[in-house]
């Protein structure tokens, strides 16, 4: 049975309608630029909005989200937005936004079978297993899958700073600093994983530092 989705098209009208009245330049201040100072690198997981999350507008966060926040160095898509954001936006931070609960991540966590996302999900077992030692000594499996979550967007943190991109903005002196996040489901906060770098030397140090704290 085909279901409808005419209620969207409602949804979107009343939030044109809302915006607009609520500011009549909105649209038109958008329709020509857009100058968003952030670079959010997030989990596709629909409970895990960006902008919602650390209440930005429209036009102020360039997004990039795919399944457990993985930054592959031969990803063209990601790196094409690492790219645009970097050299053509010029946004002064990238957040690296994992989440506590990520079923992407669970699933590595778990050898658990699901088909085509297992190449994917590979990645997060190779964070997995550099860190094994860590992760079996905490009994809880939840809190296990946890630890990933945290120790997986720090990994993606040192990714990002070792892409092209960031070496080249940082070698002829641009500022834009990468930052490790884990969003919490249960209470709608972040927490900061201290692993913040301003240069590729530094996300190393700091990812090794972090990682070794329990
Ligand atoms: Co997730």
């Amino acid at each position: 049975m085909h279901q409808s989705i005419e209620h969207l098209f409602t949804n979107n009208k009343n939030w044109s309608e809302r915006m607009h009245a609520e500011d009549p330049d909105y649209f038109r201040r958008l329709v020509n630029q857009q100058t968003p100072e952030y670079l959010w690198i997030g989990c596709s997981d629909s409970r895990v909005p960006a902008n919602q999350v650390v209440g930005l507008a429209p036009g102020e966060v360039f997004v990039h989200r795919n399944i457990a926040n993985v930054v592959v160095h031969t990803d063209l898509n990601a790196l094409s937005v690492i790219h645009y954001a970097v050299e053509m936006l010029r946004v002064k931070h990238i957040l690296v936004v994992g989440h506590y609960g990520c079923g992407g991540v669970k699933a590595a966590m778990n050898d658990n079978k699901t088909g085509l996302t297992d190449n994917w999900l590979r990645h997060i077992q190779d964070v997995r297993d550099r860190h094994l030692d860590r992760l079996e000594r905490i009994d809880d499996p939840a809190a296990r899958a946890n630890r990933l979550c945290e120790l997986n967007a720090m990994h993606q943190v040192v990714n990002v700073c070792q892409t092209s991109v960031l070496r080249e903005a940082w070698q002829r002196g641009q500022n834009v600093t990468v930052h490790g996040w884990c969003y919490s489901l249960e209470d709608g906060l972040v927490r900061d994983l201290a692993v913040s770098a301003g240069s590729r030397e530094e996300a190393v140090e700091r990812y090794r530092d972090a990682a070794e704290r329990d």
